[in-house]
C-alpha cells in the first residue's frame, strides 16, 4: 500500500503547486494594476503641481488665483509676434507690441476713459497725458485704491529700476516722470528701489559697479523732482543688510513661491543660477507696508500702487499671488507700454546702443543728429509722394516721441492731422521734436547737477517720510 500513498502524495503537491501558481499569478496580475494605479496617482499628482506650481494635498482645492505656466510665460503660443518678459522684449509688429493682447494674456485690465476720468474727479487735477493717451494703459485694482482714497484710506507709491550702466536714456524717465506725478497729485509716499543685486545676478559685472550705478542713477531720478520728505530710495545692497524686516519678507515670500511657480513665471532653467531663482522674492518685498517700519512704523496694511513697464507685471503677478496667503494685501498696479527706440517700434531702447536712444547725457547737436539720422520715419520717399500720399504717424518714432513729450494735445493733434495729409514733411517734424528734446534734456541736466553727494545721502537714509495715512 506504499505506492497509493505516494500517489496520493504526489496528486496532493500537484493541487498544491496549481493552487499556487494560480495564487502567485492573480498576486502578479493584481500588483501590476497597483503599479499602474499607483503610476497614475503620482502623475495626477505632479501634473497638478506643474499646473498650480503647488503641492497637492488631499481634500484641498487648489488657491483661486493660480499661476500657472502660460500666465506670461515668454513662450505661450497665443501670440507669437510679441514678446514680453522682464529681460527681453521684442515684436514683429511695426507698431510695436499689441497692448490689447498682452492685456488678455496677463490678465489685467484696460484703463479705460472711465478710469481716467474718475482719477481727475478724485485728484481734482487734469490726468497725467501718459494717462489721457493711453501710455499708461493697464492697471490691476486700480478701482479699489481709488475706493479707499475717496474714503480717506491713503496709500503708498512704489517702484524701482535695475541700474545696469551709468547712462540713462528717456525711457528710463517714463515711469519715474509718471511717478513724481502720483506722488504731487495724491500727496503720498513712495520708495524707490534699485535693483543693483538684479543686475549683479544677470549681467556681467562687479557689485561695486553695480551699487555705483545705483547711485549714479540715483541722481537722475531725484533730478525728476520728487520731494525728499516723501521719498525714500535704496540701493538693495545697502538697505537688505540694513533691514531685518525688509529680509524677513523676502524669506516670507521665499517660503511660499515654489521653484515650479518661478519657472512658470519667469521661464528659468536648470542651469540659471539659485540667486536670479530667489531675486524675485526680494523685488516683491517693497510691495508690504512692513517692510519699510521706519516709514509705516510696522504697519502691514498700507496699500501700495506700483506704477512700472508692463514687462515687470510677471514679478506683480507672484507677489499678488502670495500676498493674501502670508496675511498682506496685495499691490496695485498702473502699466506703461514700452517707449519705442530710434530705429522703431518693434525693440525696447537699449541703453548698450548708443544710437538707440536719446541720453540724458546727449548734447543739444547729438540730440538733433541722432533724430535725423536714426529716427525711424513714416513718411514716403519722396516729397512729390509725401505730399500726394501722407505719412503714416502710427510707425512714426519722431509722433511716437511727441505723444510722449509734447503735453499740448491740440498742438499734438494737429501735428497728427498734417503729417497724415502730407502738409507736414518728415523733416519738419523732426525739428518739432528736436526742439522738444533739447530743452528738456538741458533742464534736467541743470537739474541733476544741483544733486550733491549729500542729496543723494538724504533720500537713500532709511527715515521717517512726511505723511498722512
Ligand atoms: N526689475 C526692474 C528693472 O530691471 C527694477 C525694479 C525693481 C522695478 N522694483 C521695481 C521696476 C518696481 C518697477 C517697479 O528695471
Amino acid at each position: 500500500h506504499i505506492f497509493p500513498i505516494c500517489a496520493l502524495n504526489t496528486i496532493n503537491f500537484v493541487l498544491k503547486l496549481h493552487y499556487w501558481v494560480f495564487f502567485l499569478t492573480t498576486l502578479l496580475i493584481f500588483q501590476a494594476e497597483i503599479d499602474v494605479a499607483v503610476q497614475l496617482l503620482l502623475k495626477l499628482k505632479t501634473d497638478y503641481k506643474h499646473l498650480t506650481g503647488q503641492d497637492y494635498k488631499a481634500g484641498c482645492p487648489p488657491p483661486e488665483n493660480v499661476v500657472n505656466q502660460d500666465n506670461g510665460a515668454a513662450t505661450d503660443g497665443i501670440d507669437e509676434e510679441d514678446n514680453v518678459d522682464p529681460w527681453n522684449v521684442s515684436t514683429s509688429n511695426a507698431k510695436g507690441v499689441d497692448y490689447d493682447k498682452l492685456i488678455v494674456r496677463f490678465g489685467s485690465s484696460k484703463i479705460e476713459t472711465e478710469l481716467v476720468d474718475r482719477i481727475e474727479k478724485v485728484t481734482g487735477q487734469k490726468p497725467h497725458r501718459f494717462l489721457r493717451r493711453g501710455i499708461f494703459f493697464s492697471h490691476r485694482d486700480m478701482h479699489q485704491v481709488l475706493d479707499a482714497y475717496e474714503k480717506n484710506k491713503s496709500f503708498y507709491l512704489y517702484t524701482g529700476r535695475g541700474p545696469s550702466s551709468e547712462a540713462m536714456h528717456v525711457g528710463h524717465l517714463i515711469p519715474f516722470i509718471f511717478t513724481k506725478w502720483l506722488q504731487d497729485v495724491f500727496d503720498i509716499p513712495l520708495v524707490i528701489q534699485l535693483t543693483d543685486d538684479e543686475k549683479y545676478l544677470w549681467k556681467d559685472l562687479a557689485i561695486e559697479e553695480c551699487h555705483r550705478f545705483a547711485v549714479e542713477n540715483a541722481k537722475d531720478i531725484i533730478a525728476c523732482g520728487f520731494d525728499v520728505n516723501k521719498t525714500f530710495i535704496f540701493s538693495d545692497f545697502d538697505y537688505m543688510g540694513s533691514s531685518p524686516e525688509f529680509y524677513r519678507n523676502v524669506v516670507k515670500i521665499q517660503k511660499h513661491v515654489t521653484y515650479n511657480q518661478v519657472k512658470g513665471i519667469f521661464g528659468f532653467t536648470d542651469s540659471d543660477c539659485i540667486g536670479k531663482i530667489s531675486f524675485p522674492a526680494i523685488q516683491a518685498a517693497p510691495s508690504f507696508s512692513n517692510s519699510f517700519p521706519q516709514i509705516f512704523g510696522g504697519r502691514k496694511d498700507v496699500q501700495c500702487l506700483i506704477p512700472c513697464a508692463i514687462d515687470q507685471d510677471p514679478y506683480f503677478r507672484m507677489t499678488r499671488d502670495v500676498a493674501p496667503r502670508i496675511g498682506y494685501p496685495k499691490p496695485a498696479l498702473l502699466h506703461s507700454s514700452f517707449f519705442p527706440a530710434l530705429q522703431g517700434a518693434q525693440t525696447k531702447m537699449s541703453a548698450s546702443d548708443a544710437n538707440s536712444s536719446i541720453f540724458l547725457t546727449d548734447t543739444p547737436k547729438q540730440i538733433k543728429n541722432k533724430i535725423n539720422k536714426h529716427a525711424f520715419s513714416g513718411g514716403k520717399d519722396t516729397i512729390e509722394e509725401h505730399r500726394k500720399f501722407g505719412g503714416n504717424p502710427d510707425v512714426d518714432v519722431s509722433f511716437m516721441y511727441l505723444t510722449f513729450f509734447l503735453d499740448d494735445d491740440e498742438q499734438l493733434e494737429k501735428i497728427k492731422q498734417d503729417y497724415s495729409s502730407g502738409a507736414l514733411l518728415t523733416g519738419e517734424l523732426k525739428k518739432i521734436l528736436i526742439e522738444t528734446l533739447q530743452p528738456m534734456i538741458a533742464q534736467h541736466q541743470e537739474r541733476r547737477k544741483q544733486v550733491t553727494e549729500e542729496t543723494v545721502k538724504q533720500f537713500m537714509t532709511p527715515r521717517p517720510l512726511n505723511f498722512k495715512l
